[in-house]
């Protein structure tokens, strides 16, 4: 397993174990993690899994797990067993859901990091309302981050703004996963309040989940020395 220092994270947005291989084989194990979500896991199963692992990548492992206690942690176990390097719930499962994650990746000696959803980014105050929830969404994130540090989390997937914030409730080093990246080079595509990669470092994120820049590159590994150029300038 390449171990890199480097805090991109590409989304291996695909339908088939093929597609995402084929993009995996054209980008660089010590140069970036990827990201395994719902689609290609469910298609792919955990074949998906072992064929990153085998060409030498880190894998966060993006299922957000949301269930009673037992079923979560037995889940995170096996994501964990498989050799992911990051795996993630939803908060807002509560602390025995997460607490009982915890303690079975402590138990079992697995190092995998373990990071929570709060509340997602597709959710506005109207949506939350609907849910019985009549906060507002940033506070939300900030109950759901102290919980979720409480409860042992590693750290949580967040909005770069909310990352600024985070910073200051949770610390530096409780992690903070940040899709909605754009380099200044890219389409903002479907994503609405994008940040650049340096911007949202600077507001506290410790990793910086990409996709469609660098996977609809025309050359992947070059959008992603594009990213590296941005982020040590
Ligand atoms: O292509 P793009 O860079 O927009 O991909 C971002 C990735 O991060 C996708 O896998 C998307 O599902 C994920 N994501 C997101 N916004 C969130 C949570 C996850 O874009 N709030």
């Amino acid at each position: 397993m390449a171990v890199t220092r480097s805090p991109l994270i590409i989304a291996l947005d695909y339908a088939s174990l093929d597609t995402a291989l084929c993009m995996a084989d054209q980008l660089d194990p010590s140069r970036c993690r990827l990201k395994v979500g719902k689609e290609l896991f469910t298609r792919s199963g955990p074949a998906v899994l072992e064929a990153l692992h085998g060409r030498g990548f880190e894998v966060f492992l993006d299922l957000k797990f949301h269930d009673i206690p037992n079923t979560v942690a037995a889940a995170v176990q096996a994501a964990a067993d498989q050799g992911v390097w990051m795996v993630n719930l939803h908060a807002a499962g509560g602390r025995r859901m997460m607490e009982a994650a915890r303690e079975r990746l402590d138990h079992a000696g697995l190092a995998t990091h373990l990071i929570a959803v709060t509340v997602l980014t597709s959710m506005e105050r109207a949506d939350l309302a609907e849910t019985g929830l009549d906060v507002e969404p940033m506070s939300q994130v900030e109950r759901l981050a102290r919980l979720a540090r409480d409860s042992g989390m590693d750290g949580v997937v967040c909005s770069a703004q909310e990352a600024q914030r985070l910073r200051d409730v949770c610390g530096d080093t409780f992690l903070k996963v940040t899709p909605g990246i754009r380099p200044s080079f890219a389409a903002a595509d479907d994503q609405r309040r994008v940040l650049t990669p340096a911007e949202a470092i600077r507001a506290g994120s410790t990793h910086l989940v990409v996709g469609r820049p660098v996977t609809q590159a025309r050359e992947p590994m070059a959008a992603l020395a594009a990213i590296e150029q941005e982020l040590s300038a």
